[in-house]
């Protein structure tokens, strides 16, 4: 590359094609590119100097909004005084300082926190220890995996053989063996337009007996599932599932575990989902809000009967074979700690409950706009599903994320459904922005 400042480097298209994007259509977006080049408060910056409000936190990482000072402070300051330091058989202490400080505002009984570098990792990492756990107790035949339908658990092979979202399975070869899934809880007819939790839907939980019956619940190690559905296009839980589903798991041992890597962190208007619903997971996953998203990292939470159990055997024994190399990264835990003063001091990780009902109203004003067929909503999480062009599902969806970009706003689209996540600094004002912005879009959008 010739010598160049960053932003023509950035700008030119020549220069784009290093960088295989993740979950982008490459060449296309590389034909006629959407960049971002600076973040403060509820707004990105684009390259050509436009504000663009930001209606998805990043990707559902930036719950508190952007450009905070005290997260670079504090950032800064740990990286001139320990960058980095190994986790595996050594300590350093703002790990442990993190994890101590993650435990107040988990829910109680879940004293341990296990850190990774992102979603799919903590994914990876619960049902690595839900499966070395049953062992641990010499129950080693539950090896069996359960996910649901549209399930989205990132992308390690754990995730995907548990997820169910065929594009990121199909590809991919055989997977883990020994996994099945739970349907999911869509159902248009009967849910259509619900606010808040459907009504309709709790039975399909009972689906998890079935699979018990199939394999024998002896097999079967743990269900993951996301409390709210995220990735696939917001899928509420319809009222009382989330409970059958513990109940089932109780009747016979097999854990739960709650993949909470959107749903942490405030976004339901609690610090996390479990609390939200009054239903306790034995494990469950973060990442993404853990540091504002300015940082990759990721911490699995688990019950202390679940820790407790792996604590037996000779004081010299690894007690799980399993770790990462950034586990417990210090510059991680600095964010991590900056973030969770910022969530505190402006009473973030409940401000979504005092927002949910006037975006609730505001979503549900776009009913009734063009190839409208549902909305959805929970916390500070809304799901706008359009009808499909006649053969060619998700064009419309595209259509609409780029008329909104164009007219400032960032949202975000799986195939033809817009979801939502603001930060949860977001002000009325910005709601009805956003909701004006995006209810345009559909109705300019063929
Ligand atoms: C529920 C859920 N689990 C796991 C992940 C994966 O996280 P990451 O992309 O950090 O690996 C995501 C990411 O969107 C997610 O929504």
């Amino acid at each position: 590359m010739s010598v160049g400042t960053l932003s023509e480097a950035a700008t030119s298209n020549r220069d784009l094609e290093a960088f295989w994007m993740p979950f982008t259509a490459n060449r296309q977006f590389k034909a006629d590119p959407r960049m971002l080049v600076g973040a403060n408060g509820v707004h990105y910056r684009s390259d050509d100097d436009r504000d663009i409000l930001d209606g998805t936190s990043g990707l559902w990482c930036c719950n508190a909004g952007h450009g905070y000072k005290e997260i670079a402070d504090a950032v800064h300051e740990q990286l001139m005084s320990l960058d980095y330091a190994p986790s595996f058989q050594m300590g350093h202490p703002i790990a442990f300082k993190f994890a101590e400080r993650l435990k107040t505002i988990a829910p109680a009984g879940f004293d341990h926190v296990f850190f990774t570098g992102s979603g799919s990792e903590s994914v990876d990492t619960a049902l690595k220890i839900a499966l070395a756990y049953h062992r641990a107790r010499g129950e080693g035949t539950r090896t069996r995996l359960i996910g649901r339908e549209r399930g989205y658990h990132g992308v390690g092979f754990g995730g995907i053989s548990v997820g169910g979202i065929v594009n990121n399975r199909r590809h991919f070869g055989s997977l883990l063996t020994g996994v099945d899934h739970l349907p999911h809880t869509h159902n248009l007819e009967r849910n259509a337009h619900s606010r808040g939790q459907p009504e309709w839907g709790a039975h399909l939980a009972d689906d998890l007996e079935r699979i018990a019956a199939l394999h024998g619940a002896e097999t079967i190690a743990a269900v993951i599932v996301e409390p709210v559905a995220g990735s696939t296009g917001v899928l509420v839980p319809p009222k009382g599932y989330l409970q059958r589903l513990r109940e089932i798991c109780d009747r016979h041992g097999i854990l739960l575990i709650f993949d909470e890597v959107i749903t942490g962190f405030g976004r339901l208007g609690a610090p996390f989902a479990s609390q939200f619903f009054g239903v306790t997971p034995d494990l469950f996953t973060t990442a993404k809000g853990l540091t504002n998203g300015v940082l990759p990292m990721g911490a699995v939470f688990a019950q202390n009967q679940i820790h407790d159990a792996f604590m037996g055997g000779p004081d010299n024994t690894i007690e799980l074979f399993h770790g990462y190399t950034y586990s417990g990264h210090p510059v991680a835990c600095a964010a991590g700690l900056a973030t969770l003063e910022i969530y505190e001091r402006g009473d973030l990780l409940t401000r979504a409950s005092r927002l949910a009902p006037l975006w609730e109203e505001a979503i549900h004003g776009l009913k009734g706009e063009r190839n409208v067929v549902d909305i959805r909503n929970i916390g500070l999480i809304a799901g706008i599903e359009l009808a499909a062009r006649n053969g060619s599902p998700g064009a419309r969806g595209y259509d609409v994320f780029t008329a909104c970009y164009r007219a400032g706003a960032l949202i975000r689209v799986t195939g033809d459904i817009v979801a939502l996540s603001p930060p949860l600094t977001f002000e009325e004002a910005d709601i009805e922005k956003l909701v004006g912005i995006l209810g345009e879009a559909i109705e300019r959008t063929e």
